[in-house]
Protein backbone atom coordinates (compact mmCIF):
# COMPACT_ATOMS: atom_id res chain seq x y z
CA UNK A 1 0.00 0.00 0.00
CA UNK A 2 1.41 3.63 -0.67
CA UNK A 3 1.61 6.05 1.69
CA UNK A 4 -1.35 8.51 1.52
CA UNK A 5 -1.52 12.30 2.07
CA UNK A 6 -4.89 14.27 3.09
CA UNK A 7 -4.91 17.92 1.33
CA UNK A 8 -7.19 20.22 2.61
CA UNK A 9 -7.09 23.23 -0.37
CA UNK A 10 -6.11 21.39 -2.63
CA UNK A 11 -6.86 23.47 -5.11
CA UNK A 12 -5.32 26.68 -4.10
CA UNK A 13 -1.47 27.87 -4.31
CA UNK A 14 0.42 25.54 -1.48
CA UNK A 15 -2.35 22.69 -1.71
CA UNK A 16 -1.86 21.98 -5.63
CA UNK A 17 1.78 21.94 -5.30
CA UNK A 18 1.22 20.02 -2.40
CA UNK A 19 -0.33 17.60 -3.79
CA UNK A 20 2.21 17.06 -6.95
CA UNK A 21 4.89 16.76 -4.86
CA UNK A 22 3.74 14.07 -2.60
CA UNK A 23 2.19 12.74 -5.32
CA UNK A 24 5.45 12.01 -7.42
CA UNK A 25 7.06 11.27 -4.39
CA UNK A 26 4.96 7.84 -4.59
CA UNK A 27 2.24 9.04 -2.39
CA UNK A 28 -1.59 8.79 -3.18
CA UNK A 29 -2.93 12.14 -2.97
CA UNK A 30 -6.31 13.49 -1.26
CA UNK A 31 -7.12 16.80 -1.86
CA UNK A 32 -10.33 18.42 -0.36
CA UNK A 33 -11.37 21.79 -1.58
CA UNK A 34 -14.88 23.95 -2.38
CA UNK A 35 -13.54 26.34 -4.28
CA UNK A 36 -14.72 28.68 -1.20
CA UNK A 37 -11.89 31.01 -2.78
CA UNK A 38 -14.45 32.26 -5.43
CA UNK A 39 -17.05 32.61 -2.66
CA UNK A 40 -14.31 35.00 -0.63
CA UNK A 41 -12.81 36.95 -3.80
CA UNK A 42 -15.43 36.16 -6.66
CA UNK A 43 -14.42 34.57 -10.05
CA UNK A 44 -11.06 36.24 -10.28
CA UNK A 45 -10.44 33.68 -7.03
CA UNK A 46 -11.73 30.94 -8.59
CA UNK A 47 -9.47 27.53 -8.28
CA UNK A 48 -11.62 25.02 -10.65
CA UNK A 49 -8.86 25.23 -13.14
CA UNK A 50 -6.64 24.04 -10.81
CA UNK A 51 -8.67 21.18 -9.33
CA UNK A 52 -9.02 20.04 -13.19
CA UNK A 53 -5.48 20.61 -13.91
CA UNK A 54 -4.61 18.28 -10.72
CA UNK A 55 -7.18 15.40 -12.01
CA UNK A 56 -6.25 15.10 -15.42
CA UNK A 57 -2.43 15.52 -14.49
CA UNK A 58 -1.95 13.34 -11.11
CA UNK A 59 -2.83 9.84 -11.45
CA UNK A 60 -2.87 9.55 -7.99
CA UNK A 61 -4.67 12.18 -7.03
CA UNK A 62 -8.97 12.54 -5.64
CA UNK A 63 -10.72 15.49 -5.00
CA UNK A 64 -13.29 15.38 -2.14
CA UNK A 65 -15.87 18.20 -2.59
CA UNK A 66 -16.28 19.56 1.15
CA UNK A 67 -15.88 22.54 3.37
CA UNK A 68 -13.91 22.27 6.00
CA UNK A 69 -16.53 23.83 8.16
CA UNK A 70 -18.28 20.91 8.18
CA UNK A 71 -17.24 18.74 11.32
CA UNK A 72 -19.07 15.03 10.84
CA UNK A 73 -18.17 15.67 7.17
CA UNK A 74 -14.56 16.13 7.94
CA UNK A 75 -14.42 13.62 10.62
CA UNK A 76 -16.05 10.94 9.10
CA UNK A 77 -13.93 11.08 5.79
CA UNK A 78 -10.30 11.19 7.79
CA UNK A 79 -11.55 8.12 10.07
CA UNK A 80 -12.14 6.47 6.40
CA UNK A 81 -9.00 8.02 4.90
CA UNK A 82 -6.65 7.47 7.89
CA UNK A 83 -3.43 9.29 6.01
CA UNK A 84 -0.07 8.96 6.87
CA UNK A 85 0.25 12.89 6.69
CA UNK A 86 -2.09 16.03 7.18
CA UNK A 87 -1.17 19.01 5.25
CA UNK A 88 -3.80 21.76 5.62
CA UNK A 89 -3.72 24.63 3.84
CA UNK A 90 -7.77 25.71 3.08
CA UNK A 91 -8.18 29.25 4.70
CA UNK A 92 -9.69 32.62 4.30
CA UNK A 93 -6.36 33.77 3.00
CA UNK A 94 -6.84 37.81 3.09
CA UNK A 95 -6.64 40.20 6.06
CA UNK A 96 -8.68 42.72 4.36
CA UNK A 97 -11.19 40.23 3.12
CA UNK A 98 -11.81 39.43 7.11
CA UNK A 99 -13.22 42.57 8.12
CA UNK A 100 -15.86 42.46 5.79
CA UNK A 101 -16.98 38.48 6.55
CA UNK A 102 -15.76 37.88 10.51
CA UNK A 103 -17.92 34.69 10.82
CA UNK A 104 -17.09 32.83 7.69
CA UNK A 105 -13.26 33.80 8.25
CA UNK A 106 -13.22 32.66 11.92
CA UNK A 107 -15.23 29.39 11.60
CA UNK A 108 -13.10 28.49 8.53
CA UNK A 109 -9.31 29.37 10.17
CA UNK A 110 -9.96 28.91 13.17
CA UNK A 111 -12.91 26.17 13.78
CA UNK A 112 -11.85 24.89 10.60
CA UNK A 113 -8.68 23.90 11.99
CA UNK A 114 -10.30 22.52 14.81
CA UNK A 115 -12.28 19.92 13.29
CA UNK A 116 -9.55 18.97 11.60
CA UNK A 117 -7.08 18.44 14.60
CA UNK A 118 -10.06 16.62 16.61
CA UNK A 119 -10.78 14.21 13.24
CA UNK A 120 -6.77 13.53 13.24
CA UNK A 121 -6.39 12.75 17.16
CA UNK A 122 -9.81 10.26 16.67
CA UNK A 123 -8.43 8.62 13.96
CA UNK A 124 -4.82 8.85 12.97
CA UNK A 125 -2.61 10.70 15.84
CA UNK A 126 0.20 9.46 14.76
CA UNK A 127 0.21 10.78 11.76
CA UNK A 128 2.00 14.37 10.93
CA UNK A 129 -0.37 16.80 10.82
CA UNK A 130 0.96 20.64 9.06
CA UNK A 131 -0.82 23.87 9.31
CA UNK A 132 -0.42 26.92 7.47
CA UNK A 133 -0.12 29.84 9.69
CA UNK A 134 0.93 33.20 8.59
CA UNK A 135 3.43 35.93 9.49
CA UNK A 136 0.43 38.26 10.35
CA UNK A 137 0.32 36.34 13.33
CA UNK A 138 2.85 38.84 14.55
CA UNK A 139 -0.13 41.67 14.01
CA UNK A 140 1.85 45.09 13.34
CA UNK A 141 4.53 44.51 16.13
CA UNK A 142 7.19 43.89 13.41
CA UNK A 143 6.71 47.78 12.63
CA UNK A 144 8.57 48.93 15.98
CA UNK A 145 11.50 47.45 14.53
CA UNK A 146 13.86 51.09 13.91
CA UNK A 147 14.04 51.14 9.88
CA UNK A 148 16.32 52.54 7.46
CA UNK A 149 15.05 54.34 4.60
CA UNK A 150 16.80 53.14 1.90
CA UNK A 151 16.25 54.24 -2.09
CA UNK A 152 13.73 51.65 -3.04
CA UNK A 153 13.09 49.93 -0.02
CA UNK A 154 12.73 49.65 4.01
CA UNK A 155 15.56 48.28 5.99
CA UNK A 156 16.01 46.73 9.24
CA UNK A 157 17.96 49.68 11.28
CA UNK A 158 18.35 47.62 14.59
CA UNK A 159 21.24 44.69 14.01
CA UNK A 160 19.27 42.03 16.09
CA UNK A 161 17.17 41.86 13.34
CA UNK A 162 19.70 41.29 10.17
CA UNK A 163 18.82 37.80 9.67
CA UNK A 164 14.79 38.46 10.10
CA UNK A 165 12.15 37.77 11.83
CA UNK A 166 12.32 34.98 14.31
CA UNK A 167 10.18 32.60 15.68
CA UNK A 168 10.04 34.02 19.30
CA UNK A 169 9.19 37.56 18.27
CA UNK A 170 5.61 38.42 20.14
CA UNK A 171 2.33 37.67 18.94
CA UNK A 172 0.51 39.49 21.37
CA UNK A 173 -0.73 43.15 21.83
CA UNK A 174 -0.70 44.31 18.34
CA UNK A 175 -3.19 44.85 15.30
CA UNK A 176 -3.72 41.51 13.71
CA UNK A 177 -6.52 42.27 11.56
CA UNK A 178 -9.44 39.96 12.25
CA UNK A 179 -7.95 37.36 9.62
CA UNK A 180 -4.90 37.58 11.97
CA UNK A 181 -6.60 37.02 15.07
CA UNK A 182 -8.33 34.14 13.57
CA UNK A 183 -4.75 32.72 12.44
CA UNK A 184 -3.32 32.69 15.89
CA UNK A 185 -6.29 30.31 16.76
CA UNK A 186 -5.67 28.07 14.63
CA UNK A 187 -2.15 28.46 14.99
CA UNK A 188 -1.96 27.98 18.70
CA UNK A 189 -4.49 25.18 18.53
CA UNK A 190 -2.05 23.35 16.54
CA UNK A 191 0.68 23.76 18.76
CA UNK A 192 -1.54 22.66 21.69
CA UNK A 193 -2.48 19.17 19.77
CA UNK A 194 1.47 18.87 19.99
CA UNK A 195 2.03 19.76 23.53
CA UNK A 196 -0.86 18.76 25.18
CA UNK A 197 -1.58 15.28 23.07
CA UNK A 198 1.75 14.91 21.81
CA UNK A 199 0.52 15.03 18.14
CA UNK A 200 3.45 15.47 15.49
CA UNK A 201 2.09 19.00 14.14
CA UNK A 202 3.54 22.45 13.49
CA UNK A 203 2.45 25.65 12.47
CA UNK A 204 4.54 27.06 9.44
CA UNK A 205 4.33 31.14 9.71
CA UNK A 206 4.28 32.69 6.41
CA UNK A 207 5.94 35.07 4.62
CA UNK A 208 4.75 35.60 1.12
CA UNK A 209 3.84 32.22 -0.41
CA UNK A 210 3.73 32.53 -4.45
CA UNK A 211 4.27 30.77 -7.28
CA UNK A 212 2.99 29.88 -10.87
CA UNK A 213 -0.27 28.32 -9.68
CA UNK A 214 -1.83 31.32 -7.79
CA UNK A 215 -5.51 32.76 -8.67
CA UNK A 216 -3.96 36.15 -7.48
CA UNK A 217 -6.49 39.01 -6.62
CA UNK A 218 -6.11 42.49 -5.49
CA UNK A 219 -6.85 41.26 -1.76
CA UNK A 220 -4.55 38.00 -1.41
CA UNK A 221 -1.46 36.66 -3.12
CA UNK A 222 1.28 39.86 -3.47
CA UNK A 223 3.94 38.60 -6.48
CA UNK A 224 0.31 36.64 -8.83
CA UNK A 225 -1.51 39.92 -8.58
CA UNK A 226 0.87 41.92 -9.50
CA UNK A 227 2.44 40.48 -12.53
CA UNK A 228 -1.19 40.31 -13.89
CA UNK A 229 -1.73 43.73 -13.29
CA UNK A 230 1.55 44.24 -15.50
CA UNK A 231 0.42 41.98 -18.44
CA UNK A 232 -2.82 43.02 -18.37
CA UNK A 233 -1.92 46.98 -18.65
CA UNK A 234 -4.36 47.71 -15.37
CA UNK A 235 -3.42 50.20 -12.73
CA UNK A 236 -1.68 48.55 -9.77
CA UNK A 237 -2.55 50.24 -6.26
CA UNK A 238 0.01 50.82 -4.06
CA UNK A 239 -0.84 51.19 -0.59
CA UNK A 240 1.33 53.74 2.06
CA UNK A 241 5.08 53.27 3.04
CA UNK A 242 5.71 55.45 -0.26
CA UNK A 243 5.78 51.76 -1.87
CA UNK A 244 8.84 50.56 -0.10
CA UNK A 245 7.40 47.71 2.20
CA UNK A 246 9.50 44.55 1.73
CA UNK A 247 7.85 40.99 1.39
CA UNK A 248 9.77 37.97 1.60
CA UNK A 249 9.05 35.69 -1.23
CA UNK A 250 8.88 31.77 -1.39
CA UNK A 251 8.51 29.32 -3.88
CA UNK A 252 5.02 26.77 -3.25
CA UNK A 253 7.84 24.11 -4.35
CA UNK A 254 10.11 24.92 -1.69
CA UNK A 255 7.16 25.26 1.04
CA UNK A 256 6.35 21.57 0.08
CA UNK A 257 9.61 20.54 0.21
CA UNK A 258 10.49 21.55 3.55
CA UNK A 259 6.63 20.03 4.68
CA UNK A 260 8.14 17.04 3.30
CA UNK A 261 10.98 17.19 5.57
CA UNK A 262 8.66 17.81 8.55
CA UNK A 263 6.87 14.74 7.49
CA UNK A 264 9.82 12.56 7.27
CA UNK A 265 11.72 13.43 10.79
CA UNK A 266 8.44 15.34 12.49
CA UNK A 267 8.15 17.08 15.98
CA UNK A 268 5.30 17.85 18.32
CA UNK A 269 3.84 21.26 19.01
CA UNK A 270 6.54 22.89 16.35
CA UNK A 271 6.42 26.39 15.21
CA UNK A 272 8.50 27.82 11.70
CA UNK A 273 8.92 31.23 9.99
CA UNK A 274 8.79 30.05 6.56
CA UNK A 275 9.52 32.79 4.08
CA UNK A 276 11.85 33.46 1.17
CA UNK A 277 14.06 35.03 3.95
CA UNK A 278 16.44 38.00 2.98
CA UNK A 279 17.86 36.88 -0.22
CA UNK A 280 14.44 36.83 -1.42
CA UNK A 281 12.89 39.64 0.05
CA UNK A 282 11.90 42.46 -2.33
CA UNK A 283 9.86 46.16 -1.37
CA UNK A 284 6.54 46.33 -3.73
CA UNK A 285 8.60 49.12 -6.07
CA UNK A 286 11.63 46.60 -6.41
CA UNK A 287 8.65 43.92 -7.45
CA UNK A 288 7.50 45.93 -10.05
CA UNK A 289 11.14 45.82 -11.97
CA UNK A 290 11.40 42.68 -11.50
CA UNK A 291 7.93 41.83 -13.26
CA UNK A 292 8.56 44.69 -15.85
CA UNK A 293 12.17 42.97 -16.67
CA UNK A 294 10.24 39.66 -17.36
CA UNK A 295 7.38 41.03 -19.07
CA UNK A 296 8.77 43.23 -20.85
CA UNK A 297 6.09 45.50 -20.24
CA UNK A 298 5.35 48.81 -18.17
CA UNK A 299 4.41 48.73 -14.94
CA UNK A 300 1.36 51.24 -14.10
CA UNK A 301 0.46 52.17 -10.75
CA UNK A 302 -0.94 54.89 -8.57
CA UNK A 303 -0.30 55.34 -5.16
CA UNK A 304 -2.77 55.82 -1.95
CA UNK A 305 -1.09 57.43 1.51
CA UNK A 306 -2.86 55.56 3.30
CA UNK A 307 -1.78 51.64 4.37
CA UNK A 308 -3.06 48.44 4.49
CA UNK A 309 -4.38 48.59 8.54
CA UNK A 310 -1.89 46.27 9.72
CA UNK A 311 0.30 45.77 6.87
CA UNK A 312 3.97 45.11 7.86
CA UNK A 313 6.24 47.89 6.70
CA UNK A 314 9.39 45.40 6.56
CA UNK A 315 9.32 41.47 7.01
CA UNK A 316 11.25 39.09 6.47
CA UNK A 317 11.58 35.21 7.91
CA UNK A 318 14.91 34.32 10.18
CA UNK A 319 15.30 31.05 7.75
CA UNK A 320 17.61 29.63 10.46
CA UNK A 321 15.98 27.67 12.62
CA UNK A 322 13.83 25.50 9.49
CA UNK A 323 17.87 25.33 8.15
CA UNK A 324 18.74 23.80 11.95
CA UNK A 325 15.93 21.40 12.01
CA UNK A 326 15.80 20.66 8.83
CA UNK A 327 19.65 20.77 7.48
CA UNK A 328 19.00 18.99 4.16
CA UNK A 329 16.48 22.10 3.49
CA UNK A 330 16.97 25.08 2.08
CA UNK A 331 15.69 27.32 -0.79
CA UNK A 332 16.09 26.28 -4.27
CA UNK A 333 14.56 29.09 -6.19
CA UNK A 334 15.58 32.63 -6.27
CA UNK A 335 12.70 35.64 -6.83
CA UNK A 336 13.98 36.55 -9.86
CA UNK A 337 13.38 32.74 -11.46
CA UNK A 338 9.84 32.71 -9.19
CA UNK A 339 8.67 35.63 -10.56
CA UNK A 340 9.96 34.33 -14.30
CA UNK A 341 7.97 31.62 -13.97
CA UNK A 342 4.88 33.41 -12.54
CA UNK A 343 4.66 35.60 -16.10
CA UNK A 344 5.13 32.49 -18.07
CA UNK A 345 2.20 31.04 -15.96
CA UNK A 346 -0.26 34.20 -16.55
CA UNK A 347 0.97 34.43 -20.22
CA UNK A 348 0.20 30.59 -20.50
CA UNK A 349 -3.19 30.73 -18.68
CA UNK A 350 -4.55 33.83 -20.41
CA UNK A 351 -3.99 31.73 -23.95
CA UNK A 352 -5.54 28.88 -22.52
CA UNK A 353 -8.95 31.09 -21.59
CA UNK A 354 -8.04 30.00 -17.72
CA UNK A 355 -6.84 33.69 -16.70
N1 LIG B 1 -0.17 33.06 -0.16
C1 LIG B 1 0.40 33.74 0.81
O1 LIG B 1 1.07 34.73 0.57
C2 LIG B 1 0.27 33.27 2.24
C3 LIG B 1 1.04 33.90 3.21
C4 LIG B 1 0.98 33.46 4.53
C5 LIG B 1 0.15 32.41 4.85
N2 LIG B 1 -0.61 31.82 3.91
C6 LIG B 1 -1.48 30.71 4.30
O2 LIG B 1 -1.18 29.56 3.53
C7 LIG B 1 -2.37 28.83 3.28
C8 LIG B 1 -2.52 28.58 1.80
O3 LIG B 1 -2.51 29.82 1.12
P1 LIG B 1 -2.72 29.88 -0.45
O4 LIG B 1 -2.05 31.09 -0.93
O5 LIG B 1 -2.39 28.54 -1.06
O6 LIG B 1 -4.31 30.10 -0.50
P2 LIG B 1 -5.32 29.80 -1.69
O7 LIG B 1 -6.48 30.69 -1.46
O8 LIG B 1 -4.63 29.81 -3.01
O9 LIG B 1 -5.77 28.29 -1.39
C9 LIG B 1 -6.64 27.95 -0.35
C10 LIG B 1 -7.67 26.97 -0.89
O10 LIG B 1 -8.52 26.61 0.19
C11 LIG B 1 -9.85 26.54 -0.27
N3 LIG B 1 -10.75 26.81 0.85
C12 LIG B 1 -10.93 27.98 1.51
N4 LIG B 1 -11.84 27.85 2.46
C13 LIG B 1 -12.26 26.57 2.42
C14 LIG B 1 -13.22 25.83 3.17
N5 LIG B 1 -13.94 26.40 4.14
N6 LIG B 1 -13.37 24.51 2.89
C15 LIG B 1 -12.67 23.91 1.89
N7 LIG B 1 -11.75 24.59 1.14
C16 LIG B 1 -11.56 25.90 1.40
C17 LIG B 1 -9.95 27.61 -1.37
O11 LIG B 1 -10.99 27.33 -2.29
C18 LIG B 1 -8.56 27.54 -2.00
O12 LIG B 1 -8.53 26.69 -3.13
C19 LIG B 1 -3.50 29.60 3.94
O13 LIG B 1 -3.71 29.08 5.23
C20 LIG B 1 -2.94 31.00 4.05
O14 LIG B 1 -3.51 31.73 5.12
C21 LIG B 1 -0.56 32.21 2.60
Amino acid sequence: MPKSIFVTGSSGLIGSEVCVFFGRAGFSVHGLDNNQRAVFFGSAGDTRWNQQRLETTLPEFTHHEMDIRDRPGVAALIARLKPDVIVHTAAQPSHDRAAAIPFDDFDTNAVGTLNLLEAARQACPESPFIHMSTNKVYGDAPNRIALNELETRWEYADPAYAHGIPETFTIDQSTHSLFGASKVASDVLVQEYGRYFQMPTCSLRGGCLTGPNHSGVELHGFLSYLVKCNLEDRTYTLFGYKGKQVRDNIHSLDVARFMYEFYAAPRCGEVYNIGGGKDNSCSVLEAFRLAQKWSGRPMHYTYVEQNRIGDHICYYSDLRKMRAHYPKWDITRTLDQTVQEIVEAWQQRTAAGRG
